[in-house]
């Protein structure tokens, strides 16, 4: 019998998971089905428990649900704890169960697909959301010399800084407003982890922040062409520009992984993707 997963979040159209997990079924011959339904913002917990119910086997969990898929779970991985978020449910007889793949999926396309050294470099993180929360744990396990952080509302770096101060070990995590990162040494790796390239803008950081032949990564993406951020990074001298989509499939074969005990091949996945967005 076919299994059934699917995605939810509100909106969910835009939604590019149906796409790429019918790619990464058809790569490896399961048997599943994937759609995207809509989150109810008022009945969000009852919708999924009813979808459990139902025979739906997992669901991957986008905005605006992320943090309440994780507080209706009955078992939570550690990274999604350290998280606050879920972006990925396992249905099964047990109970739910969360986890968050948005983190390791960043940490596959950084090193994996862009092959960046992260053990002893200097990072900057901006940006203080949701976002950044799911990939800081992971980042800090790569073993960095430090992680600054900088966000428009210094008060929520510094809080993001404080939270996981007890995962940081021998990770130098600072908050920095305007004025210290404007005289910061440059830095190996710039994460733009901020909503402002969904708008179209860009959060405002000085150029001097990347060393030359910086490695910059957007955690959006835009189809149509670079996000603001890289294109601003590749003007200060950046070597290595990439957008979120790498991390988006990474993730999305993380969650495959989980649930069907198969990883498939991300490359390819990307590149048609790509392809497709560029036709
Ligand atoms: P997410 O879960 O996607 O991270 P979020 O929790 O709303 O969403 O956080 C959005 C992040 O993008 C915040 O760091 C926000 O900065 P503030 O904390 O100051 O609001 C940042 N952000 C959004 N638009 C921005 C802009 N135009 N310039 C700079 N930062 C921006």
């Amino acid at each position: 019998m076919t299994d059934r997963y699917a995605v939810i979040g509100n909106p969910v159209h835009h939604s590019k998971s149906p796409w790429i997990h019918a790619a990464f079924a058809a790569q490896t011959g399961q048997d599943l089905s994937y759609e995207a339904v809509l989150g109810e913002l008022d009945g969000f917990e009852g919708q999924v428990l009813a979808m459990a119910r139902g025979g739906v086997r997992g669901l991957n969990v986008t905005l605006p649900f992320k943090e309440r898929a994780l507080a209706l779970a009955d078992r939570v991985s550690d990274r999604a704890r350290l998280a606050g978020a879920a972006n990925t449910l396992l249905f099964a007889a047990g109970g739910v169960s969360a986890d968050n793949t948005d983190g390791i999926g960043l940490m596959r396309d950084l090193q994996q697909r862009l092959h960046v050294q992260l053990a002893g470099r200097r990072l900057l993180v901006i940006g203080a959301g949701g976002a950044v929360r799911g990939i800081l744990g992971p980042l800090i396990a790569a073993a960095p010399a430090g992680i600054d952080l900088h966000n428009r509302t210094l008060e929520r770096a510094r809080g993001l800084a404080e939270a996981f101060s007890g995962v940081a070990g021998a990770v130098t995590l600072a908050a920095l407003g305007a004025g210290h990162l404007a005289r910061a040494e440059p830095y190996d790796l710039v994460i733009n982890g901020t909503s402002a390239s969904l708008a179209g803008e860009l959060p405002q950081i000085p150029s001097s922040v990347f060393r030359p032949g910086a490695v910059a990564y957007d955690l959006a993406y835009r189809l149509d062409g670079p996000t603001p951020f890289l294109t601003q990074a590749q003007a200060a001298g950046a070597g290595v520009v990439a957008d979120g989509l790498g991390m988006l499939v990474e993730q999305a074969a993380e969650a495959f992984l989980l649930w069907r005990g198969v990883r498939p091949e991300t490359a390819p996945v990307l590149q048609a993707l790509r392809c497709r967005a560029a036709g």
